[in-house]
């Protein structure tokens, strides 16, 4: 398997894979890879000759008290990982290249409907998905991908490259991938490693609650507000933090309305030292 920490690298392996007529699928990724991920490049495979993985951990998207210092870093392991999946090359640049004038850039990519709602809030991560968008951006120009394969565990940021692919007419194709989830139904997240033990068993309540609403959408209920109201208690009482539940259109996240027939039900809670993330979506 090969490994770029260099732009030039990159770039001229690029070259040559043009050259050689051969496609490429691309993960971006912050390493700490656990099964989601390692799904994401199974599925890559399925698009391109050859699969790319990027492990970097993007300053620009983590707010002030977040963790970007503790964020887990295990990149031997990460190699085993994607070696074992017949990962072809790994991109793992130093924050230096990747903003070569700090993070106090002039030049930004925002996707403003997306990324100031639900988790983008300013209550909640402000700068987030702006943070996002940007390092998804540079990490399109170097890796000039055929296809970017992302998780849907991670709802409205597919949403958001979505919309900035297609608004920025970016040639690059965007699959989303099924959340991988524990037997216990929890999703699995670089994050859930700093639960405790017993913090795990109280943790699969985020997504029962889900599909608590699920169900009752599935059955005819129509009153959200009652349905986001009984997810969060539900959620509380599990002993989490509910940040929001919310039943919203699939595409655009808008409130629902009577027409609207793709839903997506999103949920955020703080367990411990983690902010959990989970959603489902369906058709009624
Ligand atoms: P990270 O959290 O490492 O996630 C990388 C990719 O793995 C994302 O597309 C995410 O949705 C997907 N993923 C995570 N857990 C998953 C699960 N349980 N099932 C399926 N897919 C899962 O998301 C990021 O990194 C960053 O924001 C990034 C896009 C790399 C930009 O910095």
């Amino acid at each position: 398997m090969l490994v770029f920490n260099q732009l030039s690298e990159l770039r001229q392996w690029r070259k040559e894979l043009a050259l050689q007529g051969k496609s490429l699928a691309f993960v971006p990724t912050m390493g700490n890879l656990h099964e989601g991920h390692i799904k994401l490049v199974e599925e890559a495979h399925k698009y391109a000759d050859v699969v790319i993985t990027s492990i970097f951990v993007n300053p620009m998207q983590f707010g002030q008290n977040e963790d970007l210092d503790a964020y887990p870093r295990t990149f031997t392991a990460d190699c085993d990982k994607l070696k074992a999946v017949n990962n072809h090359a790994v991109f793992y640049p130093n924050a230096k290249e990747v903003y070569p004038n700090g993070l106090d850039a002039q030049t930004y990519v925002e996707v403003p409907d997306t990324a100031h709602s639900l988790c983008g809030e300013a209550t909640q991560r402000p700068g987030h998905f702006r943070g996002v968008s940007t390092v998804v951006t540079k990490l399109f120009n170097l890796v000039q991908p055929d296809v970017a394969v992302f998780g849907e565990k991670d709802y409205q940021q597919l949403r958001l490259i979505k919309t900035m692919v297609a608004d920025l007419n970016m040639p690059i194709e965007i699959i989303g991938v099924e959340t991988v989830r524990e037997e216990s139904g929890l999703a699995k997240s670089s994050r859930n490693g700093y639960l405790t033990a017993q913090e795990k068993t109280l943790a699969p309540a985020l997504n029962q609650a889900l599909n608590l609403v699920k169900q009752a959408v599935l059955n005819g209920s129509s009153d959200i507000d009652a349905l986001e109201k009984l997810a969060t208690e539900f959620i509380d009482e599990a002993g989490l933090k509910t940040d929001y539940v919310l039943v919203r259109e699939a595409t655009t996240m808008e409130p629902i309305a009577d027409s609207h027939k793709e839903i997506v039900i999103l949920a955020a809670a703080y367990l411990g030292k983690a902010r959990l993330l989970d959603n489902v979506s369906f058709k009624r």
